[in-house]
């Protein structure tokens, strides 16, 4: 009679003779399916039209994270392709909308960003704080320059959207340079008329992230990406893949040292 523990014995072996036999199969497999569905996680921001995205209207989907502040009246949307960073200022205001980047004290040293509507057009001021209070002249007036050349806005049902670009770093003295591994303070302020020079009716500030993942309920959706997602499954895939091959060289060694034929 043959005895039981040489029977499962018998069972195991025949199984880590299958893993090595089929492990060369089984690899290429797993590069191929990973080879496919790695492109799928490119998010759409790499294939999307830029000629879509200044359009003054923030379509679904369009832009990569969000928040929202100020009690809902004021929202910024932002994506980063390459060297640059687009954004999305919606407030709820025929007013100006506005961000100023890295303030140090108050207001100051605030690289700020102004956008309105009125009945002759989309206007933005590429600004900078000199005081804490203010004031904040534009670049052009302080020898810098302006570097929003590319922006676009509406005004509709008592709300305001401004959209425009930038270079993360534009290396003008009066604009501060969008981090790329770290947050930065951004300041938010919506006036309530389309004069430059009028006070915010409400403003705030919010530490931002590029990457997206710091800050409120929006952005932990925005987390689980197709680019991470995707990028978690091939890691997973690799590991197993690992697992696989050292299991079968392993066996493989025992299967040699018992006496047995090479694959
Ligand atoms: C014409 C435009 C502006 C004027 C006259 C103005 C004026 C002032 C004044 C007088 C204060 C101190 C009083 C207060 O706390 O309300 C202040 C504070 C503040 N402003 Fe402005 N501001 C202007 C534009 C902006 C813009 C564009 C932003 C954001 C991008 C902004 C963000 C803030 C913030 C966050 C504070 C509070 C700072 C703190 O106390 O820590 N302001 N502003």
């Amino acid at each position: 009679m043959i005895p039981m523990n040489l029977v499962i014995n018998k069972r195991h072996f025949s199984i880590y003779e299958s893993v090595l036999k089929y492990r060369k199969i089984f690899i290429t497999f797993i590069l191929a399916f990973s080879l496919t569905i790695f492109p799928l996680g490119i998010p759409a921001s790499l294939t999307q039209e830029e000629g879509n995205l200044l359009d003054g209207i923030i379509s679904e989907g369009e832009y990569e994270f969000n928040i929202t502040v100020g009690g809902g009246d004021y929202s910024l949307f932002w994506k980063n392709i390459g060297e640059e960073v687009y954004f999305a200022i919606r407030g709820n205001t025929t007013g100006w909308v506005s961000i100023g980047i890295d303030p140090e004290v108050r207001m100051e040293n605030a690289d700020m960003i102004f956008g309105w509507v009125n009945s002759t057009g989309v206007f933005t001021i590429d600004a900078f704080s000199i005081g804490q209070t203010g004031p904040h002249p534009p670049d052009i007036t302080l020898e810098g320059t302006d570097d929003i050349s590319d922006f676009n806005g509406t005004e509709a049902s008592g709300v305001t959207i401004i959209e425009f670009k930038r270079l993360l770093n534009t290396y003008d003295k009066y604009d501060k340079p969008i981090p790329t591994n770290e947050s930065v303070t951004i300041l938010w302020a919506i006036g309530s008329s389309d004069s430059f020079e009028s006070p915010h009716v409400k403003r705030g500030d919010f530490e931002f992230s590029l990457a997206g993942i710091t800050g409120p309920e929006d952005e932990i959706a925005d987390f689980f990406s197709p680019l991470i997602l995707s990028s978690a499954l091939v890691l997973s895939l690799a590991g197993l893949l690992i697992f696989v091959d050292s299991f079968g060289r392993q066996h493989q060694h025992k299967k040699e040292y018992l006496g047995g034929e090479d694959e």
